[in-house]
């Protein structure tokens, strides 16, 4: 089988590609990175470079569509920040900043959707899986906590994005299946500064999240409906 991993360097994006390239399946990664040296040279694993603009991101899916001529059957859409050079993590309203706000939407909300936008016309014909990296702080019902403005927002943006792309989908692309997914509190640098209060058992591995994903997306049916799964495959409420 044929997978795009989109921002193929996130720690947990790593290890979805590992455990598919040790499947034997074939996996073109797509990332603003260099190929990391943990992810194996391997001869079913080509790397592509885009930085996510948007007539980046169109022009990458032409030389894709030129160049891969299976069928896709995986998308996994990685792409997401919560912190960083210049952002915020606010904890309360005062912390607001514009520019980190923008930010943070663009890479959480807009970069998704700029990918289904350019892959529907190719994977329209197409029996195809996509999964998106939410989180559960985008459910609004679930939000007890409050703070992470930008974050909580931008994944909500990104929920309310993938639905209304999933009513197009089952128009347009018949046969293709969307989720949004929920890992859990997992170890990688975007959770780094946030962990200390996570209990070591509510701490997952990327292997072990990479590994739940890979076992959810196959036992999804193409209903042209947008699931919201957290990492144990139960729904979360929006
Ligand atoms: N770790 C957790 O506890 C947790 C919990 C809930 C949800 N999530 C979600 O899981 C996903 C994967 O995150 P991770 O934990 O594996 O973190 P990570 O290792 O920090 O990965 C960051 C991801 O964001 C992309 N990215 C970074 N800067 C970007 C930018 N300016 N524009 C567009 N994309 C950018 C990276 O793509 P490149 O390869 O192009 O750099 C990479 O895919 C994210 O969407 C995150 O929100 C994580």
């Amino acid at each position: 089988m044929t997978n795009l991993i989109i921002g193929a360097s996130s720690e947990i994006a790593q290890s979805i590609t590992r455990q598919l390239l040790s499947s034997g399946e074939v996996v073109h990664g797509i990332s603003q990175h260099p190929q990391p040296a943990q992810v194996p040279h391997d001869q079913n694993l080509h790397w592509w470079i885009c930085h996510y603009g948007e007539s980046h991101i169109e022009q990458l899916v032409e030389s894709l569509q030129e160049t891969i001529t299976e069928p896709i059957s995986r998308v996994v859409i990685c792409n997401g920040q919560l912190h960083g050079d210049g952002l915020v993590v606010e904890k309360r309203l005062q912390d607001l900043q514009e520019s980190s706000f923008h930010q943070i939407i663009n890479s959480n909300a807009l970069v998704p959707l700029l990918w289904l936008r350019a892959l529907l016309p190719w994977l329209s014909k197409q029996e195809c899986k996509i999964a998106v990296f939410s989180a559960r702080v985008g459910s609004i019902e679930d939000n007890k906590l409050g703070g992470w403005y930008s974050y909580r927002a931008s994944k909500a943006a990104l929920n309310m994005l993938l639905k209304t792309a999933a009513i197009e989908y089952s128009r347009r692309a018949k046969k293709i299946k969307l989720m949004a997914f929920h890992p859990g509190t997992t170890d990688t640098p975007l959770s780094k500064p946030f962990q200390a209060n996570v209990a070591e058992s509510k701490l997952f591995e990327p292997e072990f999240v990479a590994k739940r994903l890979l076992e959810i997306m196959e036992s999804l049916h193409i209903d042209g409906e947008l699931s919201y799964l957290d990492w144990a495959g139960e729904p979360i409420r929006w």
